[in-house]
């Protein structure tokens, strides 16, 4: 947590509890997590986003449920809080606090034109509140109320790192200081995992259970699942996978192909792209070999091996569950130790833009 006074980076990442951890969030980034936590270079720091959660649609009486299950999951995954501090967004109030300070400095036409902005307001056309437009900010005051340097994400959360890097920008320029550093996003080599249910869409818990597979999804779930999964039905890949990242880049008028050719195509890659994940050594490309490809054998291998990677996990979180104390004490230290930094940075920031 400590910032400026060693040579590790501070590494800083949250997650939102709105449902249970998925591939497309370990893959994506909770990998990375895991991994950097033993790095020396990194000071890390994960924490649970409860209060950037509210801006979705939500049950009050299912969040706090929802915020220990994520706290629980968090540790099930592997995260060691001897080698990391986890806590929990809204027990370090700092985090809002400074939001305020970085609304009055961020432009609101920077905001309209997020993609995660953009996205979710068609979702969820009834709600189109003040916090869906502001979540970026908050994000930017979570990262540099702690110095953040390096931020571990998927590949949809790079818009909102660099937004992050504008505002550090702002601020150090407005007051003519060198005070917040600007931080850089870390993706895993798959930094987009795509639904099941309609691959041109990220996997995510806002498309609905059989859109993704939690880590916690018992074999028969997964099985069901990957057996749902949209794919091309005649098994070829007709498009390389360099190809159709590029086609998907483009406009959907300038694309050249219809929809339902680049849907099919996202989804057979997705899953061979999930079998060089979690299969054994020359799986995929035995299945990218012998086309065309067997669906009846790709999906229940694939099936099996996520299944069977995410077993210690499926028992770990077993155990936790019987112990919610315990959860909870080491995200409430996590708390206490993240306060401190977060305080500290308040009142420098206080002093400096002039009402100290
Ligand atoms: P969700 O989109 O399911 O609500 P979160 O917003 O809580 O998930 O994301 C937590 C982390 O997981 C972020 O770093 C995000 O970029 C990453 N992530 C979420 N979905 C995916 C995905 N489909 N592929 C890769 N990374 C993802
Ligand atoms: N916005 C992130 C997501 O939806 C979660 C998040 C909140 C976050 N604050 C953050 C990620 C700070 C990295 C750093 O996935």
């Amino acid at each position: 947590m400590t910032a400026g006074n060693n040579k590790r980076k501070t590494l800083i990442s949250g997650i939102q509890p709105s449902g249970q951890i998925h591939l497309g969030n370990w893959v994506g980034a909770l990998k990375n997590w895991v991994r950097l936590q033993d790095d020396p270079n990194f000071e890390c720091s994960f924490f649970v986003a409860d209060y950037h959660s509210l801006s979705g649609d939500y049950d009050p009486q299912g969040k706090r449920c929802q915020i220990i299950e994520t706290m629980t999951e968090l540790l099930a995954v592997g995260l060691d809080p001897g080698k990391c501090t986890l806590f929990c967004q809204s027990d370090v109030p700092e985090h809002t606090e400074l939001c305020w300070i970085f609304n009055t400095l961020t432009p609101l036409s920077f905001l309209e034109r997020m993609t995660q902005f953009k996205d979710k307001s068609g979702q969820q056309d009834k709600n189109i509140n003040l916090g869906l437009l502001d979540y970026p900010v908050l994000q930017a005051a979570d990262i540099l109320i702690h110095h953040g340097q390096a931020v571990p994400v998927g590949r949809d959360q790079v818009q909102h790192v660099e937004l992050t890097r504008d505002i550090a920008r702002f601020y150090n320029r407005k007051y003519g200081v060198d005070y917040f550093p600007e931080p850089e996003p870390y993706l895993t080599d798959t930094p987009k995992l795509r639904s099941l249910t309609d691959p041109l869409k990220k996997m995510s818990k806002s498309l609905g259970e059989k859109s993704y597979v939690a880590l916690a999804d018992a074999p028969e779930v997964i099985l069901k699942k990957i057996k749902g999964a949209v794919s091309e039905t005649e098994g070829r890949t007709t498009l390389s996978e360099k190809e159709l990242d590029k086609l998907l880049s483009k406009l959907p008028e300038e694309r050249g192909l219809d929809e339902e050719t680049l849907r099919g195509q996202a989804g057979v890659w997705n899953l061979i792209g999930l079998l060089r994940l979690f299969g054994h050594e020359g799986e995929a490309q035995a299945i990218l070999d012998s086309q065309p490809i067997r669906y009846g054998e790709l999906k229940p291998l694939l099936a099996e091996r996520i299944a069977e990677r995410f077993a210690d996990f499926r028992k770990r979180k077993r155990e936790l569950e019987a112990d919610p104390d315990r959860v909870l004490k080491i995200f409430a230290a996590g708390g206490e130790r993240a306060r401190e930094t977060a305080r500290k940075t308040m009142e420098d920031v206080r002093r400096t833009i002039g009402i100290r």
